[in-house]
């Protein structure tokens, strides 16, 4: 954090006395007040239910532009990283701050590989669960479950463990998402092969039986390996904050992980892919691209409370550029499988036009998210719509523990404890039960 030379004053209107606050600037971005000493100088908290205005951290990781549509992974542009890097190269690039060479990339690789299986006891927790659970259910009892096969490496202030869990749940999410599959299907599982890349291995537990082999299409593992690094990380979201907040209390990497997928699984976070495919199949079975102008018609009147998932975001104000690799996906995807005329593209792309014409959608600078179209790409390659969030977790396991590493290594980190604005009952006795 650099100073800045503006000062900020806090000042009173009842004469209280007034504060300066000092302000930081970051490498790019907002600059920060710094309110840490506003309680103990003021007696007040500041409000912001949502931190619509609060800055939680300091972090090196990721940084988002939301006027501009600009994301960035340790300074590298999202678009780039795409179509230049492998989502492993992108791991080591979002935990270590530099890209890979050559031998750094055959070694982390090797290393991942290594670690690809899970503990034979881990299929029985799955056997616990109704074959209908919902595969984010069983993913949040998997990756918590870790912590009771990994002891050696739950010590979160020691460095050495943190990178052995790091590669462990990096190595391990593949295969449990795909038990968690094959478990709601009653397949059995498959395990992975090393000799296959990551996005590869993944597609083969996933889609492989004992009595076929599946021979990866490689323009869908690179959509697969591609969906994985458009969803590494984002900044401070709604599931990262919950992993620093959860690992703040010193519990072990797993069970923050644990807390995080828990957090994405939610609709108007990382659930928004599957509700945003449900959305599109709704409105394709009530009457397809028809329907769009009743349909958007639902979205503007707020007592139906329907929105228009996959799209509006609380940082982009612009276009989402993950939103826009996907759809290039989409289309690799489609063709790819002879599906150019897939009903439910061409409907997305429709609402998608007319949601941007639109002046509701346009005055609230609502535009598509990483979710509207990440759904049709998971779902033409065969991955069922309860997976898809599943996927995402996996993907953004590697953005959770560099945030979390992050986190644990900086000096001036403490337990996170935020306070609130008391508007209950003051105090009052108990009165006893014959007068209550
Ligand atoms: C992800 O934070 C991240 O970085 C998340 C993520 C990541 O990589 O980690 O990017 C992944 O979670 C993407 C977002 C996926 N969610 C959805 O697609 C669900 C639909 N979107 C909305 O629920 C909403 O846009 C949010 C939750 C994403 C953002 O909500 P905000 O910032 O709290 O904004 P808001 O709800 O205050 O909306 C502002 C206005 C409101 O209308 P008014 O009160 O001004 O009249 O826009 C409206 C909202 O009603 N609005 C929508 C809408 N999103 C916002 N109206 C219709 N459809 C929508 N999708």
């Amino acid at each position: 954090m650099i100073p800045s030379d503006v000062k900020a004053t806090l000042s009173f209107s009842d004469g209280s006395p007034a504060m300066d606050l000092p302000i930081y600037k970051g490498t790019m971005g907002p600059d920060v007040l710094d309110i840490r000493k506003l309680y103990a100088t003021t007696d007040k908290f500041t409000y912001d239910t949502g931190f619509l205005s609060t800055a939680a951290c300091q972090s090196a990781i990721t940084y988002i532009d939301g006027d501009k549509g600009e994301l960035l992974y340790r300074g590298y542009p999202i678009e780039q990283l795409a179509v230049k890097c492998d989502y492993l190269e992108t791991c080591y690039l979002l935990l270590n701050g530099e890209l890979p060479n050559a031998a750094q990339k055959a070694d982390f690789d090797n290393r991942v590989t290594q670690h690809t299986m899970v503990h034979e006891q881990m299929q029985f927790f799955l056997r616990g669960f109704r074959r209908d659970a919902h595969p984010m259910a069983v993913l949040t009892g998997l990756v918590g479950g870790m912590s009771a096969f990994y002891h050696d490496s739950i010590d979160i202030n020691n460095p050495v463990h943190r990178h052995i869990a790091a590669i462990r749940l990096i190595a391990k999410m593949p295969t449990l998402v795909s038990m968690a599959y094959k478990y709601t299907v009653g397949q059995p599982y498959i395990y992975p092969h090393n000799d296959l890349s990551y996005a590869a291995n993944f597609m083969r537990m996933m889609f492989a039986t004992p009595t076929s082999e599946y021979k990866p299409n490689d323009v869908l593992v690179r959509a697969m390996d591609r969906i994985f690094i458009l969803h590494a990380d984002h900044e401070q979201n709604a599931s990262t904050s919950t992993v620093r907040l959860c690992g703040s209390s010193g519990t072990n990497p797993f069970a923050a992980i644990a807390a995080g997928v828990a957090c994405l699984w939610g609709p108007s976070h990382g659930g928004a892919n599957e509700a945003a495919l449900n959305m599109l199949e709704d409105i394709q079975r009530n009457g397809g691209v028809e329907k769009i102008g009743e349909f958007i018609a639902q979205v503007k009147d707020k007592n139906s409370h329907v929105k228009l998932m996959g799209f509006g975001h609380r940082v982009y104000k612009n276009y989402d550029p993950r939103a826009k690799l996907m759809r290039e996906t989409c289309y690799e995807v489609l063709n790819e499988l002879g599906l150019q005329n897939d009903p439910l593209f061409k409907l997305a792309m429709a609402l998608e036009k007319i949601a941007l014409e639109d002046d509701y959608f346009v005055s609230r600078k609502l535009y598509p998210n990483v979710d509207f179209y990440s759904g049709i790409v998971q779902r033409a390659i065969g991955i069922p719509v309860p997976l898809f969030t599943a996927i995402f977790a996996l993907a953004r396991t590697v953005g959770w523990i560099a945030q979390l590493n992050e986190m644990i290594a900086d000096p001036e980190y403490k337990i996170g404890r935020p306070r609130q604005l008391y508007i209950g009952a003051t105090r009052r006795d108990v009165p006893p039960l014959a007068q209550r």
